[in-house]
């Protein structure tokens, strides 16, 4: 490993490693106007939220690295207290990466940049059309740290009005399909937000779950599940006990499965299209069969294998009774 204190590097250094280390970060496209109405947008991914009542943003227009001068939208916003923020969809990405030239003051970014200004409620900044989640903004507080380059100004910001199209709405949740978002990472990456980069982890706090510390012994110890799957085992509130798993197994025993064929060749074939069900049918002929060597140890592993396809699908009551019936061949 690194180690080293901030103080000691030189500060570009310490802000490559903050953007590498810190990522991927939401990116707020940021509109102001100046006091004589001269409009600005700049993209700024030292962005959060930080409390939905009042609703509270922040973001961070730092001082520029080269010269430790303000930036346009600081100079704005010190003095007018109003701005409208916006979410970063991947099909503007171009767009606000040209709008964060160092345009001089004077220059209307929505024009250089290509987006579409468009009026707001409450406060006098325009709207970016082309984004599909904007923020109207008055200014709370402003918290600067350090007079370098680099040197964080934070602004602190509480929404008067959301603008949301409606179609990014899936069962009343923003979809990350749908929004199709994009956040900042090191260096020129970006980070596209949706279809394969997004997955769902179900929520803990609704339930108690038992914790990897009261996971059984055999299945801490297993080379198949990984730290990810013995983290998703552990959010289980009640293990299935003995008669349970014994139920599960015989029926799925008398399952006569469509198609379904006999051995290891099989099993693999199964494996590889996630089909947990054919799966466990598969090891439970095996088992039956006793044709292999090794058995115990085997039969084991492909269970485990199953218990991971069929947990890793989130059939998670199938994934713990495939589990605790591995714990038989020990
Ligand atoms: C995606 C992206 C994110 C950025 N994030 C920040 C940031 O969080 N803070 C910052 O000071 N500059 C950030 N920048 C650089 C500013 O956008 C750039 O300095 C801009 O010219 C400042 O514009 P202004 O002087 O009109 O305010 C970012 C640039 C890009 C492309």
């Amino acid at each position: 490993m690194l180690h080293f204190k901030p103080k000691d590097l030189p500060q570009p250094q310490v802000h490559k490693i903050m953007l590498g280390g810190i990522a991927p970060r939401p990116i707020a496209l940021v509109s102001s106007l100046s006091e004589d109405g001269i409009p600005n947008l700049t993209p700024f991914s030292f962005f959060n939220a930080f409390g939905s009542n009042p609703p509270i943003i922040a973001f961070s227009p730092a001082r520029r690295g080269k010269d430790a001068s303000l930036k346009d939208t600081y100079n704005n916003l010190i003095k007018t207290k109003e701005c409208v923020v916006q979410s970063v969809t991947y099909n503007m990405v171009e767009q606000i990466s040209l709008a964060s030239t160092e345009y001089p003051p004077e220059v209307n970014e929505f024009e250089k940049s290509g987006l579409t200004p468009i009026d707001s409620d409450i406060v006098k900044p325009k709207r970016v059309k082309e984004s599909p989640f904007q923020m109207e903004c008055k200014v709370r507080d402003i918290l600067s740290y350090g007079e370098g380059g680099g040197s964080a100004n934070i602004f602190i910001c509480e929404v008067l009005k959301f603008h949301v199209v409606e179609d990014i709405f899936k069962n009343g949740v923003i979809h990350p399909d749908l929004i199709d978002l994009v956040s900042r990472m090191s260096a020129n990456f970006y980070c596209r937000a949706s279809g394969q980069a997004i997955f769902e982890v179900e929520k803990p706090v609704l339930k108690k779950g038992i914790g990897y510390d009261k996971l059984p012994g055999f299945m801490k110890k297993s080379h198949i599940y990984s730290a990810n799957n013995l983290g998703k085992f552990g959010n289980i509130e009640n293990l299935p006990d003995e008669n349970e798993v014994d139920k599960f197994i015989n029926e799925i025993r008398d399952i006569k499965f469509e198609n379904y064929e006999l051995g290891e060749e099989a099993f693999f074939r199964y494996e590889r299209h996630n089909n947990f069900r054919y799966m466990l049918k598969s090891v439970l002929d095996m088992e039956k069969g006793n044709h292999l060597t090794n058995v115990q140890a085997k039969l084991k592993i492909y269970l485990e294998m199953t218990a991971k396809s069929a947990l890793e699908a989130n059939d998670i009551d199938f994934a713990w009774k495939t589990a605790l019936y591995a714990g038989k061949f020990l």
